[in-house]
């Protein structure tokens, strides 16, 4: 057992479930390394956390890739700016409307809306998107994930229909933030979009990438404490995974055990948080996502993009389920949850406690 001081990691976690923070040494410990049998530890106190909040349930958000046109040039991303070798697609209403009603039909009952930072979308045809899509289907969730935008748009798109916003920060430390994204990005523009949105009133998803290029223990703890602190609705942590066009196409991605071990802190410091098992966990490992849920993860996010252009969405090499069609995934997505013991629910799963209605 690991030692350090007087307090062994079994205690830190005991603490941890308690208390929902640690001090800063104690958290740190338990980023790792750990043993394996600490390791199950954190899980299983993750897991009952989870349990005694949402039971078996996992919740499915059906992803709709919008468009892979970006204003921006983050240096980890395969659909940035400069990489002149990605073949660039934007879908329209009709598609977009289309793929919610295959979605419904398979048992979705929330959306997200997921692009690039692309001008072509104004706020003018977002806001029609949205209050199409909540006519269309009005006993559905709409989440939009379309990067930073000014109060007054976000306001417009909540007004429209949209009730909850995904924005990962990516990472809370400006100097890392500065390392990993060029001007005119800053974390200060980033949390500023994140506070505009709680206040309006949405939902609200961040989260960070783990091992992206230059991330120390000590960034993933400021962002642990700022996301406690934040409290967000919903977190998306996955690990970083390098793309062969973009500047980052070197660096080594990240590994199953340190981003499961966030999963789990993260469930114990905010245990209604819904959290998903993400795409990129299930692609550095074959069951990435499974182990996910068995480390307190809550949530999936299977893709409803037209069979037809999620090659093109490739923010990462190797990206998983990009050559099946939604009803396949939809199948082996809740094969995969019911292998580890959970069950897929039909349902917009809102955050617990969430009253606001639209
Ligand atoms: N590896 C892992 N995740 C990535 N994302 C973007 N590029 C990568 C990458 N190379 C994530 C970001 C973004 C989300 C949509 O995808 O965290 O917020
Ligand atoms: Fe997409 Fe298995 S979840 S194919």
């Amino acid at each position: 057992m690991t030692m350090s001081g007087n307090r062994t990691v079994m205690d830190r976690i005991e603490e941890l479930k308690d208390r929902g923070t640690l001090p800063y040494e104690d958290l740190k410990a338990l980023l790792g390394p750990l043993t394996g049998e600490e390791s199950e530890a954190l899980y299983a106190a993750a897991r009952e956390v989870r349990e005694s909040i949402f039971g078996k349930d996992v919740y499915l958000r059906g992803l709709i890739e919008i468009s892979n046109w970006c204003r921006n040039d983050c240096y980890y991303c395969g659909i940035r700016r400069s990489n002149k070798n990605a073949q660039r697609y934007r879908l329209d209403k009709e598609q977009i409307l289309d793929c919610c009603d295959k979605g419904y039909a398979l048992g979705f009952r929330t959306f997200v809306l997921q692009g690039g930072e692309d001008p072509w979308y104004t706020d003018e045809r977002i806001c029609d998107l949205a209050s199409s899509i909540r006519s269309a289907h009005p006993d559905c969730a709409l989440t939009l994930s379309l990067g930073e935008k000014s109060r007054e748009s976000y306001k417009a798109y909540f007004d429209a229909g949209a009730q909850r916003y995904l924005l990962r920060q990516e990472t809370s430390s400006p100097a890392h933030y500065r390392f990993l994204h060029p001007e005119p990005l800053t974390i200060e523009n980033r949390k500023r979009c994140l506070y505009d949105l709680k206040d309006i009133g949405y939902q609200v998803g961040c989260g960070i990438m783990l091992h992206s290029p230059g991330q120390t223990d000590d960034n993933i703890l400021e962002d642990l404490y700022w996301m406690k602190e934040f409290e967000p609705h919903m977190v998306g942590i996955g690990p970083f995974i390098s793309h062969k066009d973009t500047p980052f196409k070197d660096e080594a991605s990240g590994g199953l055990d340190q981003t499961l071990r966030v999963l789990a802190i993260l469930r114990l410091m905010l245990p209604k948080v819904l959290l998903p098992a993400t795409t990129a966990l299930g692609t550095i490992h074959p069951r990435g996502r499974e182990l996910g849920i068995l480390a307190g993860a809550n949530v999936v996010m299977p893709n409803l993009s037209p069979a037809g252009v999620r090659k093109k969405y490739m923010l990462y090499d190797g990206k998983i389920c990009t050559g099946d069609e939604a009803a396949e995934c939809r199948r082996c997505m809740e094969a995969r949850i019911r292998s580890v013991g959970y069950e897929v629910k039909v349902s917009r799963g809102d955050y617990p406690g969430w009253t606001r209605e639209q």
